[in-house]
This record gives C-alpha cells, structure tokens and sequence, in this order.
C-alpha cells in the first residue's frame, strides 16, 4: 500500500467535500467458490483501498465528518487462525499503516451506526455490489438487502468519483507498472499466435503471466480467433491460417491499478493483403483518436471522430458509401463498430463502474444516447487532466447483425451489403490502449506494445 499520509490526505479531502454525517465503507469478505473454504481469488473493494488500502478481507472503515475521527472495524486472529494462517498483525498495527488510530471488533459497527441513526444522523454509503456487502448493509440497516443499492449516498458517490477520477503521479506509476505487465502478456501471446496452437494455452499462459508478475488480470481475458464477439471469454479453439486472434487482456499490479490492452495478431504472424485493409482503418482510427486527446475535448466527441474515421476507411474498400457526417449522426457505423471508444480506468479496469456509470460519464446536460451503438458509450463528458482513458476502436463482422440489418434494408443508403461477405473472415479487430490526459495533450502509457503491421510481423517471426 501508499505510505499512511496519502490515506489520510485523501480522508481529508473527502471530509471537506462531505462536511456532515458519516460515511461507511464495507470492504470486502472472501467469496466461496464450491464450499465455504474454497474461495475465489480475493479482491478487496476498491473504494475501501482508495481511502484505507488495507487489502485483506473483513474490515469496515467509518468516517465521520462532524467529528473528523475515522475508526477501523476488524476482528483481531485467534488462535485457530494463527494455526491456519500464521501470525498476523493487530487491527490496530494495521489501522495505523492507513494513519487511523482508532479501532473495534466488528461486532461493535452496528452499534456504532444504530448510534448515529438514533441521532437522526446521515450515514452515507456507496452502492454495494456484491450479495454478501447487500447482506451486511441491509442487517446493520434494517432494510431488505436487495434495496440497499437504492438507499445508497448520491452525495458520497459524486464526492467519491470527483476524487478517484483524477490520478495522482503515484496512481500513474502504478498504472504503468500495470502496462508493463500487459506488454509481456500480450507480447506472449503475439509470439504464440501460430496455427495448430489452442486458444486455451496462450490465454493460460498470459494470466500465468499476470499472476507471476502482478496482482492477476484486471477483468477475465478475451482471447479468440472470434474477435466479432466483443467479450469472447470461451478458448476452446485451434488457432487456424487466415483468422485473427484479438487479445483483450490487462494486469492488477500488487496495488489493484489496471491496465487494459487490446491488440489483434493474425494467425502465424504475417498479414493477409484482405487483414490488412481492415487493420490499417482500425490502427489509424485508434492513432487518430490518441493524437487529439486532450483536456477539454469530450469522450462522446472523440468517439464520433473515431467513428468518423472508420467510416471513411471502410467506404474506401467500399463497405460503406454516402455522406459520412450523416451516416455516423444515424449510426450507420454502428454495424461495424457497435461499441463505444473507451472507458476510465484505475483501480477498476472499468474505472468506478459500481458507482453507476451514469454518475461517472454523464451529468444534468450530457445525457446518455439511446442510438445502438452510441447508446453503449461509458462517458461522454469532457476530459480533464489526470483522467485515464482506454482508447479502443474496433471493427467487426457480427453475422448475426449483419443478417439482420441486411433483411431489414436498414442503412442501405449507407452500407454496401453485397461487399461484406468477402471481409467475414476476418470476424473482429480491437486495437486499445491507454492514454493519460495532460494539461496540454496526452500521454501515451507504459511501454509501447506492438501495434504497426510490420511491428506485429516482426515480433511474431
Ligand atoms: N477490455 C475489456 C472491456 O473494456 O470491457
């Protein structure tokens, strides 16, 4: 974890924001995965690391603002633990590694918010997302467990999201950190990407990867010669000459910062004149887009130029046609890239997503689209610096959609059906990256990973 300070700087900032009440913070418990003791890879929660980096399961942290004083509730080991888990520190040895001096069992935390209740006092939490944080919430509360999502602290979430979204130069560090994991990953995966090779090897081989030199991966990996499906979590393929294999995979560093890359190799390393075509319209859009971020510039306008781009690339082969401005207003694009441009990203690889991402990427002026498509898009808003931002165009060849629009003579102003057929196989392209915005640009983060055909080509030899 930080040093101490950094915690209580980032308490302090939130008691300013805040001014009253108190806010609960309910890390989070192990999971079981079978059985009881069985459980799944533990990840704390990441709003409870934020302010209180304590990553280890069963702790909650109040604040309250009235009074200034933060308390960390936990449970000291016994014995039994001892013999199954080796000596651990005291909760207050660890209460002090994120600067709060005050603790008690966990026993005593419904007590202390039946106290504050009783006062008619607020007692803010955030929207919890897992049954067993429901259950918690809902016990100390008194309410049905299933709607303590809706009870949650619109004031706590838009004070929380303002503080997280902005990344100090140590959460860089980290997040680079995170990169250089995902540059070995991907590069793996690229050098493996031969035929006769399963899916299933490279993608075990790549979270091998994350695991030995980090905290895991930040999401489950997508590794398929499918890439039209845009999160193909199955592996069960033979990679074969002619497909392309997407690689949409990304680290945890020890401290739980992300990284999140895409890159697109063809099946023994050398491109087809056909993968090519599209490839080109995918990476240029993806450096495109890069080259004009910067603060002040929204993720809903760089989105539209990103689509803008591909739109022009793909009437170039003839895939589209018509005025391209009025084909993206109506979304024709969409069949081709039916996702948004990119997401935040920090401690979460989809940066916050459980705070609601209508809190995180719109506001009381910037609604939601409802377009396919744009509608998909995770935030709209304009940047500022310190965001962190994915910047992930794609284009795909779904035949499900395609058969659909097709039937339905939808765009057929804007898309040359009959030229599609001789693209299908190439099933999907996602080429992403990871860009921080600066006070005056961008900056493109961690070690560049091979993306350029001749890039790819070579490391792949
Ligand atoms: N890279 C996976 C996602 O953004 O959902």
């Amino acid at each position: 974890m930080f040093k101490s300070d950094v915690y209580v700087k980032r308490r302090d900032e939130l008691r300013r924001k805040m001014k009253t009440g108190l806010a609960l913070f309910i890390g989070n418990i192990e999971s079981p995965m079978n059985y009881p003791a069985n459980t799944y890879h533990y990840r704390q929660d990441s709003d409870f690391l934020y302010f209180f980096g304590l990553d280890l399961p069963g702790f909650a942290g109040l604040m309250d603002f009235d009074s200034g004083k933060d308390k960390i509730f936990g449970n000291d080991v016994d014995m039994d633990d001892i013999i199954w888990m080796g000596p651990q520190p005291t909760v207050k040895e660890l209460a002090l590694k994120c600067g709060v001096t005050s603790t008690a069992p966990l026993a005593k935390l419904e007590e202390s918010i039946k106290e504050a209740v009783s006062k008619r006092r607020n007692v803010h939490f955030l929207p919890p997302y897992r049954g067993e944080t429901k259950m918690t919430l809902g016990s100390i509360f008194k309410e049905n467990p299933c709607q303590m999502k809706t009870l949650a602290s619109t004031d706590l979430i838009k004070a929380v999201i303002s503080m997280r979204s902005i990344k100090d130069k140590s959460e860089i560090s980290e997040i680079e950190k995170a990169i250089e994991i995902a540059y070995d990953m991907h590069t793996t995966a690229m050098k493996m990407c031969k035929p006769g090779v399963k899916e299933q090897d490279i993608f075990g081989t790549i979270e091998g990867i994350a695991l030995a030199k980090g905290g895991g991966t930040s999401f489950p990996v997508i590794l398929s010669i499918n890439g039209q499906t845009l999160h193909n979590h199955a592996h069960g393929n033979i990679l074969q000459k002619g497909k392309m294999m997407v690689t949409d995979a990304g680290a945890e560093t020890n401290m739980h910062y992300s990284s999140d890359i895409t890159r697109t190799t063809p099946v023994g390393g050398k491109f087809s004149s056909l993968q090519k075509d599209i490839y080109e319209i995918v990476l240029q859009t993806n450096t495109e887009a890069i080259k004009a971020t910067r603060p002040g510039i929204s993720n809903r306008d760089l989105h539209l130029m990103a689509c803008k781009n591909m739109t022009i690339g793909l009437k170039e082969l003839g895939l589209m046609k018509g005025n391209t401005d009025e084909a993206v207003a109506a979304g024709a694009h969409a069949l081709f890239m039916p996702h948004g441009l990119g997401h935040m990203m920090g401690l979460d690889v989809h940066d916050m997503e459980a705070l609601g991402e209508n809190y995180i990427g719109y506001d009381t002026e910037v609604k939601r689209s409802d377009q396919f498509g744009l509608a998909f898009l995770r935030f709209a808003l304009p940047y500022k610096p310190g965001h962190v931002f994915t910047i992930e165009p794609g284009c795909y060849f779904i035949p499900e959609l395609i058969e659909m629009w097709k039937s339905e003579n939808r765009f057929k102003e804007f898309i040359n059906y009959s030229k599609i057929e001789k693209y299908m196989s190439i099933g999907g392209i996602r080429i992403e990256d990871n860009v921080l915005i600066t006070e005056k640009g961008h900056k493109l983060l961690g070690k560049p990973i091979p993306k350029t055909v001749k890039e790819i080509e070579t490391i792949c030899m």
